[in-house]
């Protein structure tokens, strides 16, 4: 049997005559850049997750690069994050000139741990970037505590997770501004590629859409620079359609996930920890084992889709030798890149096949 990790098709198959007449739709309109559809996305993904303001943006990296420029991060500025995260976390700081000071995750959510950050601050430390990784929140609540007491700010790296909540709050609308991605293999996924920050902030949201268009304000006039990331009407049209079903989809992947669970209830197989507080999404799922590579290649072997997210993580990865980090220095996530592994959990993956990944999963570890 071949198992995918992600086999987007089968969820197109679902919603194939939709999409094909809302796409015809902009392409009769002509209207590819701004629009109704923009403006009609923006307004849903700001009720959904629970923000005053949402604003369309090219794409998750440029969602977290707009959000620092609106917030006047920039050279010489520090700012907080974890190493454990697609590098466009990290990524987005240094482009600005600002350093990325990397604090260590929870060995359990992979999430950055709130009760390393208060030490990594200094009078250069201007703002906070939880990545609310695999579908389930940092913990928020402490983190925000030492954000409140020394005066930064916070944005959230929500592009893996949008619809999780922590304490009943959703993701993007607990610190100052959340970036989403709608890369296809989100759990919101655009054909192509797309982005969005949400924010209570209305002038944080003005500055967002001035940004996103090289800091136009009232036609050819510019009192910033900002660069050309504004959010295809295509995409839009498109992320409407798939906005009403992403409840039932995100409830799909926690099923499996949770019959996953139950398989690998009492073996040596990690399944992932989800806080009883969290709304988990499971945009991966993950598994931790000992012998990684190994089980790496026995999936491979088998037909079962795998992948290594992230199997280097940011502080020991070669553009950021200049910040000085050793092997070493930052255990968990050193840890987490060696010992995990994301197996499929798509919504539409069927019971027969994800019963063929537990066991191989199973087999594999009884032999060791
Ligand atoms: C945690 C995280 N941050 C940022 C991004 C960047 O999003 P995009 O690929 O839409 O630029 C992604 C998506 O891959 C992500 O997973």
């Amino acid at each position: 049997m071949n198992v995918p990790l992600l086999d987007l098709k089968r969820q197109h198959a679902t919603i194939r005559e939709e999409i094909e007449q809302v796409i015809r739709e902009v392409v009769e309109s002509q209207r590819f850049i701004k629009g109704p559809k923009v403006v009609e996305l923006e307004e849903r993904i700001a009720a959904y997750c629970g923000s005053k303001r949402a604003v369309g943006m090219a794409s998750g990296t440029d969602a977290l690069l707009l959000s620092l420029m609106a917030y006047g991060v920039g050279r010489g500025d520090e700012v907080i994050t974890t190493p454990y995260t697609f590098f466009a976390t990290a990524g987005s700081i240094a482009r600005l000139g600002a350093v990325p000071v990397f604090v260590d995750i929870e060995r359990t959510t992979y999430n950055i741990d709130p009760r390393l950050i208060e030490a990594a601050v200094t009078p250069r430390t201007k703002a906070i970037i939880p990545v609310h990784l695999y579908g389930q929140c940092a913990d928020m609540d402490p983190l925000m505590e030492v954000a409140d007491k020394h005066g930064l700010v916070v944005i959230e790296d929500a592009c893996q997770s949008i619809g999780s909540e922590y304490k009943g709050r959703r993701a993007g609308s607990i610190g100052h501004a959340g970036c989403f991605s709608f890369f296809p293999s989100k759990n919101l996924g655009a054909y192509g590629d797309a982005g969005m920050v949400t924010t209570d902030d209305g002038a944080i949201a003005d500055a967002l859409v001035s940004l996103r268009e090289h800091g136009m304000k009232d036609g050819y006039f510019h009192a910033t620079v900002g660069i050309n990331s504004r959010l295809d009407a295509l995409q839009a049209a498109v992320l409407l359609v798939k906005l009403k079903r992403l409840d039932a989809w995100s409830d799909g992947r926690s099923r499996n996930a949770e019959r996953y669970n139950r398989r690998f209830a009492g073996s040596a197989v990690g399944a992932p920890h989800r806080e009883p507080h969290c709304r988990h999404i499971y945009n991966q799922y993950m598994v931790r084992v000992s012998e990684r590579d190994a089980l790496e290649a026995h999936l491979k072997g088998k037909g079962i889709g795998c992948a290594l997210y992230y199997p280097l993580p940011l502080h020991l990865q070669e553009c950021f030798r200049y910040l000085g980090y050793k092997k070493g220095g930052l255990p968990e996530s050193e840890a987490a890149a060696r010992e995990t592994i994301s197996i499929p959990v798509f919504t539409e993956l069927a019971e027969e096949e994800l019963d063929y990944v537990a066991t191989t999963i199973l087999d594999f570890c009884g032999r060791g």
